[in-house]
Order: C-alpha cells, then structure tokens, then sequence
C-alpha cells in the first residue's frame, strides 16, 4: 500500500528541476537580471510582477504575494493536489515516485534517527532540570529568584541548569545509551578536533529549552550567571533545529492560552519569561536574528495580530525598518503587524517589572499599526513643506506599496497616502505600474527576506504531501473500511460540520458570527471552533492546507479521519444542511443549560413515577451543581 511521499524523494525531486523550465512552460517569461519576469497567471495585471529565481529555486510575485516553489507552482498553476504536482513533476524528470515505509529502505532509519535526536534533547533538558533542583543548582537558583522568577514560571519554561563541569551531560547521555556521535550532532557536545576530545557546550548556565509546536525540546538556550562571555549560547543548527525558522516561546503561549488571538514578539529569552511573570502570556522571540518570513509565516499560522517590540534606540528602530519590509508581502487582508517602541534603556523585562502588566498592555493596545509606522517611516527625514521633500515622501511610500500584496489594506493606503500628499490617487495607480522597477536583484536583502527558504518550504510539502496524501476528495485507502459501519448519521453534529467544511471550506463564510452554537465541551466541538476560526481569518481556502495545518497532532488525525470519509451531500444542499446543523445545535446548547434542565426534570418528578432512574440521578447531580455554584 501506498505510503506517505517521502522526505528524501521530494528534496531530490526539486534538486534535479528547474522552475525556470516548469514556470516556462506555462508563462512567458524574460530574463531580467539573475531572475526572469512575466505576467504573473495568479492575478488580473498589465505589468509584470511576476518573477523567478533561478538561484532560489522560488517564484514570487510582488502584485498578489502569491510564491513557492515548482511544487507548488504545478499546485496552483494546474490545480493539482500535492501528490499529484509530485507525480507530475517526477514524470517529468524521469523518476519514480518514492513512498515511505514501502519502497525507500533508508526512510525508516532516517526516521529512527531523527526520533534518537529529538529523544536526545529531552533527555537533556530533563537532565538540566534535575540539576537545577539539586544542591549544585542553588546559586541558577538564587540567580533565577533575583531575576523575579517563581517556580511556576521556571516549570512553565522547563528552566535548567547545566553544570559548571565538563562531561557532566556527556556521561548521563552516554549511560543511557546515545553515542557521543549523536550527542555532537545534536549540539549538546563540543567535537575538538585537535585533540579530538569532546566536552559539554553547556556548562555553568540557566539552560532555556526551545520547543517546537509540539511541546518537544529542539535546542537550547543558556545564560551565563555572570558578567561572562558570551552571554547567552544558542544550539548550532541541527537537524531538527534552525534558528532563522524558530521562536522561543510559541509553545508555552498555546499552551497558556486557549484562544490565542494576538503574539508579541520580543527579542530575548528573559523577556518571554520575565512577561510570562508578570501574567502577558503571549510572547515569543527570535532567536538572536532578525526577523525573516518564515518566523512570520509561523506566527500568521497562529494569530491574525502580530505586536513587534523593540528598543528605542537607533538598533532598535533600524530592526523595525527591516521588519516592516519583511512584512510588507505578508499583509493579506485580515492580519495585522503592529509597532511597539520601547523607552531608551529598556527591554520589556525591565519595563513590565517597573511599570507592571497594566501599564506594559497599554503600551501594546497602543503600539502604531504598520500603516502608521510606514508614513511615519517615509516622511523622517524630509521636509513634506517642499515639493522635493514631498515627492521622495510618495516615493518611498509607494515603493513600499509595491511589496504589498493587492486587498482592502493597500487600496486603503493608497487613499491616506493621497490625503497625506495632496496628490490625486488616480496619478499613483500610473505611478505604480509605470514607474515600477524591476524586481530586485537576489542579492537585495529585502528580496532575501522576502523568499521563503527552499527548506522550509519543503518542509510545508511535506506537511502538505502528508495531509495530501490521504486524498481527501477521492478517499482510496481506508475508504471501504470507513464507509462499513460508519453512516454520516452516526457523527455528532460538530464533526458533521466539520466533514462537510473539510470538503467545502468556503462554507465557513455562511457560519454565525459568533461561535457560541458550537458548545467546545462536545465531542469534535473545540476542534470544530478551532477549524471555523482558522477558515474565518481566511488564511486557509484549500482542505489540503486546512490538513497540514493539523497535522502530526490528534486534532490531525481527527480531521484525516473525517476528511477520508465520503460526502454524499450534493453541492445544492450543503449550505442549508448546514444551516440546519447550526440551527439544531443552537437549540441543544439552549437546552443543555443545567438551570433549564432541573426545572423541565423537577416539573416532571411531580408526576409520580415520571422519572426513570437516570433522570433521578441527574436531578441529584444538578442539584448539586446548581447549589455549589450559588
Ligand atoms: N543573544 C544571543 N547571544 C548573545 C547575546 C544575545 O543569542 N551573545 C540573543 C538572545 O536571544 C537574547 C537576545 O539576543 O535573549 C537579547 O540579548 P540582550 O538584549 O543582550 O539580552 P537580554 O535578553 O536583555 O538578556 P538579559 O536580560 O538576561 O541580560
Ligand atoms: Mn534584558
């Protein structure tokens, strides 16, 4: 049986095409410069916005936003599933498609491997931990105390300490049967190579663990206790972990909220923590690198509010600049970057621990939106009294308009700008298309920036090829087995809602308002929130990257489950099926309040022998509840 598109396969595949060929084939395309340009197939355009990288291996454009890889590409393009864009693609470089656990021997090991890794690092950071709560730990933790720290938080955080000795880690590691090989892959183990001995990389410091989305630890961070240098250490990159794609602290703020609706990224670990502290449980931060498009990405997965803090210092605007341009490509309409300025001198450490969490929020409601900063940007500097001053005024705001991709916002933009410099807005639409520059170069930062890495794009294919893979509109494996015994009718209602919205995601849009008709206490009810939520921000139009975005958790494996069962629905009926759906469940969770329920279950009782034995119980037990909560 067909198993999952491997990893390996797909790096292979995209090593031995060239997207300029593939892209070409479709769109004409020009040279200009290191890339080649067309009219963009994506978006309604007259002048092309279009452009390839050959270097790269990406297409982007700078009109729609719209960019990947050849994969994605075929996706879009042809309109194909992931594991067909592979199919497709395979055939025409002449290759065999290669699936896991079937014909690709060196998939399982490779697997093991990653597992050994990943095992590796909590083993570590349960090690550290240990260490912090015995009695070589008590001056991280008198530090840690100093710092304001209580226990709950360093639990929260899985704060550790690693030793001031040189094998200390190497040994536990080695004794619980992982080769010092492994331990140096991982980063945990510095390899001398003159001597070729190796020793701790982490000793005598406050040990961060970084985790990824699943809870599961991929690296660390380590704080000296002094003065020493340098003052944090980071794990190299590994196989598992890549600090331009990671921030601290996205786990630990789902985890502390239910409802995630905005993130405020910091820059170090202390402040995650110290505004963890203070009950603002919901930062994360870089790992000592700017931000790049992947952090973004990861953080729009999650939130449709992005809150960027920085210094106010010259350092700390001048990371704002290059964050705004980062951004730009970003703002599909729905999300929202904001700015938040610090005082000179201060970190969101000090401040929240001087001004407290009211004041600290504050400052966050308050932060500038990325409309305002952009003006504010754009006129520094220059005297909006002269026409001179003027005119590079529009400039650089309509530069940065060109990076944005086409929705409410921009239009929106184009009108302030107007306002803002007495020029007509009829004259910007000329401006920009026929003043528009060609595509940066690759070699520009801001066009850098604005490519997703080849990796971590393989690595959203991947996703994609997993969710893909158990086709969704054509269930093949597991489709008989599912459809024996498992009539629509037995699923509660959310999960109906749900099996119909995974094949119909455009659905969401004629859901109420509120979510309060969807009770999360259900079974498949959070989970139905969740997905409703996910297809309202908008981000997600296509089943398939409604799955990837689940998967690897339960709630995957749920919605996989849901996902390969047939609709018999027809397309006619499904919107007020729907309607209907929502409708019986808004009048069940009226029912279902416990006040409304004792009184229908006591009116009842004064019937004699009216209740059964269940409903007896029932009244006892709401009895209960109703006078406890009073
Ligand atoms: N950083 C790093 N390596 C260093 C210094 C800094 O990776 N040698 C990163 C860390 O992620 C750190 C962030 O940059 O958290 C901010 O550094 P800095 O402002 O110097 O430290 P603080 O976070 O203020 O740390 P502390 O409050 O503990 O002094
Ligand atoms: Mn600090």
């Amino acid at each position: 049986m067909a198993g999952q598109i491997s990893q390996r396969f797909i790096d292979d595949l995209l090593a031995r095409t060239d997207i300029v060929d593939v892209v070409s084939e479709r769109v004409q395309l020009k040279k200009s410069g290191r890339n080649h340009s067309g009219l963009c197939p994506f978006h309604q355009e007259n002048s092309p916005s279009f452009t390839v990288s050959h270097d790269k291996q990406f297409y982007h454009c700078f009109g729609c936003g719209a960019h990947g890889n050849a994969l994605r590409f075929l996706m879009e393009y042809d309109n194909l599933r992931f594991p067909e864009a592979v199919e497709q693609l395979a055939s025409r470089a002449g290759m065999q498609v290669e699936r896991e656990g079937g014909d690709d021997p060196g998939a399982h090991q490779r697997r093991q491997k990653r597992e050994e890794g990943v095992n590796l690092l909590e083993l570590a950071s349960r090690f550290f931990r240990e260490r912090l709560a015995l009695g070589g730990g008590r001056q991280a933790r008198e530090y840690l105390e100093r710092r304001g720290l209580t226990p709950e938080v360093i639990r929260d955080f899985g704060i550790g300490y690693a030793e001031d000795e040189w094998e200390a880690l190497k040994r536990y590691l080695l004794q619980q049967g992982i080769s010092e090989a492994v331990q140096v892959e991982y980063g945990l183990l510095v390899h001398r190579e003159e001597s070729g001995r190796t020793y701790d990389r982490f000793r005598d410091r406050v040990m961060f663990p970084i985790r990824d989305w699943k809870g599961r630890t991929i690296a660390f961070g380590g704080r000296v206790l002094g003065d020493a240098k340098p003052k944090y250490l980071n794990s190299p990159e590994t196989p598992v972990f890549h600090k331009g794609r990671e921030l601290y602290g996205l786990f630990e703020a789902r985890q502390a909220n239910r409802q995630l609706s905005r993130l405020l990224v910091v820059e170090g670990y202390m402040d995650v923590v110290a505004l963890a502290q203070f009950g603002i449980r919901n930062a994360c931060a870089t790992l000592g690198t700017a931000l790049t498009s992947d952090h973004l990405q990861r953080l729009f997965r999650l939130v449709d509010e992005v809150v960027f803090c920085f210094d106010g210092d010259n350092a700390g605007r001048q990371a704002a600049r290059r964050s705004l341009q980062t951004a730009l490509p970003a703002m599909i309409d729905g999300r929202q970057v904001r700015f938040l300025f610090l005082p000179e001198g201060e970190d969101p450490d000090t401040l929240v621990r001087r001004e407290g969490r009211e004041a600290f929020e504050d400052r966050v409601t308050c932060a500038s939106p990325l409309s305002e900063f952009l003006f504010e940007q754009a006129a520094e500097g220059r005297d909006l009294k002269q026409v001179e001053g003027r005119e590079r005024f529009v400039t650089a705001v309509l530069d940065a308009l060109k990076r944005l991709p086409e929705g409410v916002l921009k239009s929106l933009l184009l009108k302030e700008l107007s306002v803002r410099s007495g020029i007509e807005q009829s004259h910007f639409a000329d401006w920009l298309s026929t003043h528009a520059k060609p595509a940066p170069s690759v070699d520009d930062g801001g066009y850098e920036a604005l490519m997703v890495s080849a990796e971590s794009d393989a690595e959203a294919g991947s996703a994609m090829a997993a969710a893909a893979d158990r086709d969704i509109n054509r269930p093949q494996r597991g489709f008989a087995a599912s459809r024996a015994g498992t009539a629509t009718l037995a699923l509660s209602l959310p999960a109906r809602i749900l099996h119909l919205l995974l094949h119909e995601p455009g659905l969401a849009e004629t859901l109420p308002e509120t979510l309060d008709w969807c009770p999360p206490e259900v079974p498949d009810g959070r989970l139905c929130r969740d997905v409703v939520q996910l297809l309202r921000a908008g981000r997600y139009r296509s089943p398939q990257v409604l799955l990837a975005h689940f998967h690897g958790s339960a709630d995957g494996e749920r919605l996989d489950q849901l996902a390969r069962r047939e609709l018999a629905i027809p397309r006619e009926v499904r919107a007020s099926e729907l309607e209907s759906w929502v409708r019986h469940l808004q009048r069940e969770s009226e029912r279902l309040t416990p006040a409304e329920e004792y009184r229908q279950l006591l009116a009842k009782s004064r019937q004699p022998g009216a209740l059964s034995a269940e409903e007896k119980q029932r009244l006892r037990e709401l009895i209960g509840k109703l006078t406890a909560g009073s």
